[in-house]
C-alpha cells in the first residue's frame, strides 16, 4: 500500500477529510461496492470512498435500470459493505423515490442508511429541486453527496441514459443544480455524463471536492462502478469505462477448469481431501461436529 494522506495510511476517511483533499490538489478515488468482500478488496487497495450505490440494482439484481432499487435493499447492502471496510468513507445511495415526497421521510430515510447501514453520508440524485431536502438531511447533521448531470433514477424523464449539458442553455442548468446543492450543504458532488470542460468549470466554480463519472479528468476525484472496473459485465462497454481487470473472463476460464476436472475425475485429489479413518481402540470424535464447529477455519486439524 501507499499513497500519502489518502485512506491507504491507515486513518478513516472523513468528511471533513475528503474536503480538505480538494484543498489540498489530491484526488479523491471512489468505486462502488455491494458486499463485504468488495469493500475489503477496495478497502485494501487504500480507496478513499465506497459507495452503496443504487447501481447495485443493475449490476447485481439484474434490472435494466436503477428505478426497482428499494431503501431496506440499499440498506442490506451498505451493512455488509461496512463489515468489509476499515478505513474508507461509506456512502450509501439514497434510490428512486426515497427523498423526493416529503422532508420529514427523506430525512428518517437518511438517517437509516447512517443508524442501520454503517453508512457514514448519503447521496442523493438531484440538483437545484433536491436543495432544500439537502439542506435538511445536512442540518440534522447527516452529511450529503449530491449528484447532478445524468441522474439514472431520471431514465425516462432523460429519453435514457444519455450525456446532458451539451447545449450552452443544458450546461448552464447543470452548472445551476450544482451551485444550487453546495450553497445547501453538501460535502461533495458526483458530476455523471457531462462535457469534459462543463465539469472543469463546476470543479473551479464551487467550493466542494467533484467526483466525475464520464465527466473528464478534470474533476477532483473519479468513481466507477466496480463490476465496470473489473471487468464483470461483459456486454457492456459504455465509453468513459476503463476496465482495468476481466474478472469475468478469468471467471468462466476458471469454471471451465473445475468443470472439467470434476468430469474426469481429478478434482478432489488427496491434497484437498481429509484422508482415511484411523483405526483406534478409542472412538474418533465426532466428525460431523468437528467439521461443523471449524467450518470458518477451513476444517482445520482441531479437536
Ligand atoms: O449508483 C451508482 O453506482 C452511482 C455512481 C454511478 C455514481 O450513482
Amino acid at each position: 500500500m501507499s499513497g500519502k494522506g489518502h485512506a491507504s495510511d491507515g486513518r478513516p476517511v472523513t468528511v471533513p477529510r475528503l474536503r480538505k483533499m480538494k484543498r489540498d490538489g489530491e484526488r479523491i478515488t471512489m468505486v462502488t461496492a455491494y458486499d463485504a468482500t468488495f469493500a475489503r478488496l477496495f478497502d485494501d487497495a487504500g480507496m478513499d470512498v465506497l459507495l452503496v450505490g443504487d447501481s447495485l440494482g443493475m449490476v447485481v439484481q439484474g434490472h435494466d435500470s436503477t428505478l426497482p432499487v428499494t431503501v431496506d435493499e440499499v440498506i442490506y447492502h451498505c451493512r455488509a459493505v461496512a463489515r468489509g471496510t476499515r478505513h474508507a468513507h461509506i456512502v450509501g445511495d439514497m434510490p428512486f423515490l426515497s427523498w423526493q415526497v416529503s422532508a420529514e421521510q427523506a430525512l428518517t430515510n437518511a438517517a437509516r442508511f447512517l443508524s442501520e447501514g454503517g453508512a457514514q453520508s448519503v447521496k442523493l440524485e438531484g440538483g437545484v429541486d433536491a436543495a432544500p431536502t439537502i439542506e435538511r438531511i445536512v442540518h440534522a447533521g447527516i452529511p450529503v453527496m449530491a449528484h447532478v448531470g445524468l441522474t439514472p433514477q431520471s431514465v425516462h424523464a432523460m429519453g435514457g441514459f444519455r450525456v446532458q449539458g451539451k447545449t450552452e442553455e443544458a450546461a448552464a442548468r447543470v452548472l445551476a443544480d450544482a451551485k444550487a446543492v453546495a450553497e445547501a450543504g453538501a460535502y461533495s458532488l458526483v458530476l455523471e455524463g457531462i462535457p469534459t470542460d462543463l465539469a472543469k468549470r463546476i470543479t473551479e466554480e464551487i467550493d466542494i471536492p467533484t467526483i466525475g463519472i464520464g465527466a473528464g479528468p478534470h474533476c477532483d476525484g473519479q468513481v466507477l462502478v466496480c463490476y465496470d472496473l473489473l471487468g464483470l459485465t461483459p456486454d457492456l462497454k459504455p465509453k468513459f469505462v476503463k476496465r482495468y481487470a476481466e474478472f469475468f473472463d478469468e471467471g468462466v476460464a476458471a469454471a471451465r477448469s473445475y468443470r472439467d476436472e470434476v468430469r474426469a475425475g481429478v478434482f478432489p485429489s488427496e491434497e484437498y481431501s481429509f484422508g482415511n479413518v484411523k483405526k483406534s481402540e478409542t472412538p474418533a470424535p465426532n466428525p460431523g461436529l468437528n467439521l461443523v464447529r471449524h467450518a470458518r477455519g477451513a476444517y482445520g486439524p482441531k479437536g
